[in-house]
């Protein structure tokens, strides 16, 4: 299904910035990762997409290619993070047929709810396996094109390089681990081990121009990974909790994999860019002794009832 450009990419970018470039995305059949491709796509670059199933990977891939005439994107299904041979000739493939990787989202994720009694130890090494060994392996198996890439397009902060930007990861992580999560141990282990991955990719290949990122998504509708943790029926009870007062779209997540990617990210190393409205900094309902939050601060009411009160100062 052709997407409207509203629905996965600001109007802010320019046309062109990623032309003659390749991203290569894990996971990139789901619906954060294919608006992030999308995105690159529409703005010049063509991309090659992996996932385990064939169907819906093929099928996103021929979606996503309708973001700009003349675009390549490949699907190759039946891969799996876990297994670094068929990642490895997956990557093969998308050289020989797209030039090169400039570009890669590690993006690949399991996800489930279960509390530590329900979790069996091949369940928590599922999702260990499919995060952090999976980052792990699409890092292997593509950083020796990143790096060429990186060589190819250096950039020293002043002078925009002609041929643009490349040699640069971004790994898709969350912000559970934050704080903690119940019903989420596995993934938020996963996800601190994938943080730290990204962070020591930062500061070992950094020397040689590549830049490792971490995208921290907090809620965003109408994705498999929020349908995996909120009940629909709980949805206005979420967006409660979020300052901002809903859910993000993907829309948003891909709009910061552009600023990573494109020049205006050309310093940004070892980050981690949180796309979640504050709703990690926010566990709380209410903001203390039942002041019901966000209710309570827009009513401009007083506090009132607890000790320690003093008059307050209006702005
Ligand atoms: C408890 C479960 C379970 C569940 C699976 N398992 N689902 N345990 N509760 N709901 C257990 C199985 O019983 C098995 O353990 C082990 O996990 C492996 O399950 P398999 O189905 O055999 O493995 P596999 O096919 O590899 O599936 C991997 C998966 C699955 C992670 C379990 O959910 C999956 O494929 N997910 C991919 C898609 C996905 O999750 N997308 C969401 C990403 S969103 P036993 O002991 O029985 O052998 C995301 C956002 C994170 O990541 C941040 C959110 C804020």
């Amino acid at each position: 299904m052709s997407l409207p450009k509203s629905a996965y990419l600001s109007d802010v970018w320019r046309d062109g910035i990623f032309n003659n470039k390749v991203i290569f995305c894990t996971g990139g059949a789901g619906s954060i990762c294919s608006a992030q491709v999308r995105a690159m796509v529409h703005l010049g670059a063509n991309a090659c997409i992996v996932g385990r199933n064939v169907e819906k990977t093929e099928r996103v891939a021929k979606d996503i290619a309708t973001a700009r005439s003349g675009a390549k994107v490949l699907g190759i299904g039946a891969v799996d993070v876990r297994n670094f041979d068929s990642l490895k000739a997956a990557v093969d493939k998308c050289v020989k047929e797209l030039g090169g990787v400039d570009f890669v989202i590690a993006g690949a994720a399991g996800n489930f709810l279960a509390s530590i009694d329900q979790l069996s130890v091949n369940a928590f090494k599922s999702v260990m396996d499919i995060d952090v060994l999976g980052s792990f392996n699409t890092l292997k198996a593509t950083v020796p094109h990143l790096l060429e890439s990186a060589a190819k397009h250096k950039s020293d902060g002043e002078t925009p390089s002609p041929t643009g930007t490349g040699g640069r990861i971004i790994f898709v992580s969350a912000t559970i681990h934050y704080t903690a999560m119940a019903l989420q141990t596995h993934v938020s282990v996963a996800k601190a081990g994938v943080d730290s991955l990204s962070n020591s990719v930062a500061i070992e290949f950094g020397p040689r121009g590549i830049t490792s990122n971490v995208i921290a998504p907090g809620p965003i509708k109408d994705t498999e990974g929020i349908n995996r943790l909120a009940r629909a029926q709980d949805v206005a009870a979420r967006h409660a909790q979020v300052p901002l007062g809903r859910y993000g779209t993907v829309k948003e997540v891909a709009d910061a994999t552009v600023y990573i990617f494109s020049d205006s990210g050309n310093f940004v190393n070892g980050s981690t860019v949180v796309v979640d409205g504050a709703a990690w900094r926010n566990h709380s309902t209410d903001v203390g002794s039942g002041f019901q939050y966000p209710d309570f601060l827009i009513s401009g009411e007083e506090v009132t009832g607890v000790s320690g009160l003093k008059k307050q100062s209006k702005i």
